[in-house]
């Protein structure tokens, strides 16, 4: 990782350890598939990797009530609101090139909002990137059995179909210029995601 995203990183980290227990292990998982589409054509990396790794900040600072009802329309937003205003405090604090900073923190303002807005709201191509990004983690062997675990569902196998079928029917993942790259990327998650990691 670049030095500059590593200074944002610890910074980040500081907060994720505070957020909802699977924060800091959810952003260091997608920080990794980041990486890979910023070195895709026409993609800068100075603007999605700082919102990638702060895009849920904000959840470290919440009160524990609405950590707890994180669905809830209240939460969401709030964590957004105060995702926002810590990612432009970071990024001051590290002296972080001054022409991203209002673009990124923007993008950890939105990056949540109700799926509705999938296609809808968020239309711009680093919104859509980041929700891709984020939406990632559903597909990961760490993300896929946190929610079987927390949604305390029977079937893993028709999770799965379940999940996948979405991806391809959702306009999550439909970017033009990066389909190719998660769906690619989505297959080869598929084969990995059926063993159940350890935890610790
Ligand atoms: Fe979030």
């Amino acid at each position: 990782m670049k030095l500059i995203y590593a200074q944002i990183w610890k910074e980040a980290a500081h907060f994720l350890k505070k957020g909802r227990k699977w924060d800091y292990l959810h952003t260091k998982i997608i920080i990794r598939y980041a990486e890979k589409l910023s070195k895709l054509n026409n993609i800068d990396g100075m603007i999605l990797m700082p919102a990638v790794i702060l895009h849920d900040i904000g959840w470290g600072v919440l009160p524990k009530k609405l950590k707890i009802n994180y669905r809830g329309k209240q939460a969401r937003l709030a964590h957004m609101r105060a995702g926002a205003k810590l990612a432009r405090q970071i990024l001051l604090k590290i002296n972080f090139p001054r022409q991203y900073i209002s673009e990124i923190v923007h993008l950890v303002g939105v990056h949540d909002l109700p799926s509705e807005s999938i296609g809808g709201i968020l239309t711009a191509k680093y919104e859509r990137l980041l929700r891709d990004i984020d939406l990632l983690w559903r597909f990961t062997k760490e993300g896929f059995w946190k929610d079987i675990r927390e949604r305390k569902i029977e079937d893993p196998d028709v999770f799965l179909k379940h999940i996948i079928a979405s991806a391809k029917k959702e306009k999550a993942f439909g970017f033009p210029g990066t389909k190719a790259f998660f769906r690619k990327l989505i297959k080869g998650l598929e084969k990995e995601i059926k063993e159940e990691p350890t935890v610790g």
